[in-house]
């Protein structure tokens, strides 16, 4: 999309948008690219993601995220809730099929170039999934690149790299 329309859907966005969820404006959508993955525990493999922030007429975005391997066999997959208090403060709720739900808080940064989340969660995990305490996870928007990285706390391992992608909007 032309970079005049893409600004003026943002603002038609923005104005739609409940008050707490304007400063998120610039994540509405969805995105998209490829990431790598590894652990102190694992072997390192890439995947590629789509990410959609959706705006349903309430004050909280809908997130959803679905991976696939290269040959585009599914992998992980996960959705929850971002809030947004109106002051900086994140809160995203979210449930994995692998047995975990993450409550997470954090921060929202933002100046004219980019828009940082940083979220840091307690995890609880089913008897049989595998176990995480807790996880940190970031998103860095620069102009259309959303920049994601996801640490954790599992498995008897301190805080370590899991993931990290590069995604472009789509659309
Ligand atoms: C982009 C999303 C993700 C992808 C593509 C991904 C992929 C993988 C892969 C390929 C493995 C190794 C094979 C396996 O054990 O199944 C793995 C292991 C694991 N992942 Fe993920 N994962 C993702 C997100 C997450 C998240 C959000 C968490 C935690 C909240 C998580 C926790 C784990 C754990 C605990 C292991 C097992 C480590 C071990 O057994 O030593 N993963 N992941």
């Amino acid at each position: 999309m032309p970079l005049g329309h893409r600004r003026e859907s943002l603002r038609s966005l923005a104005m739609e948008l409940t008050p707490n969820l304007v400063p998120l404006s610039r994540l509405v959508g969805t995105w998209a690219g490829d990431g790598s993955g590894g652990y102190p525990t694992i072997s390192p493999f890439t995947y590629h993601e789509e990410i959609t922030f959706a705006f349903v007429g309430k004050p909280f975005l809908v997130y959803t995220q679905r991976t696939r391997g290269a040959d585009g066999t599914p992998m992980h997959m996960e959705s929850g809730y971002l809030r947004h208090t109106g002051d900086g403060h994140l809160e995203l709720v979210l449930a994995l099929p692998t047995g975990q739900v993450e409550l997470a808080e954090g921060s929202l940064d933002a100046d004219a170039d980019t828009l940082t989340l940083e979220l840091d969660a307690r995890v609880w995990s089913t008897s049989t999934a595998k176990d995480v305490s807790a996880t940190r996870r970031t998103y860095r928007l620069s102009g259309d690149t959303l920049d994601t990285v996801l640490d954790m706390e599992a498995v008897g391992e301190s805080m370590s790299r899991h993931l990290e992608s590069r995604l472009v909007r789509q659309g």
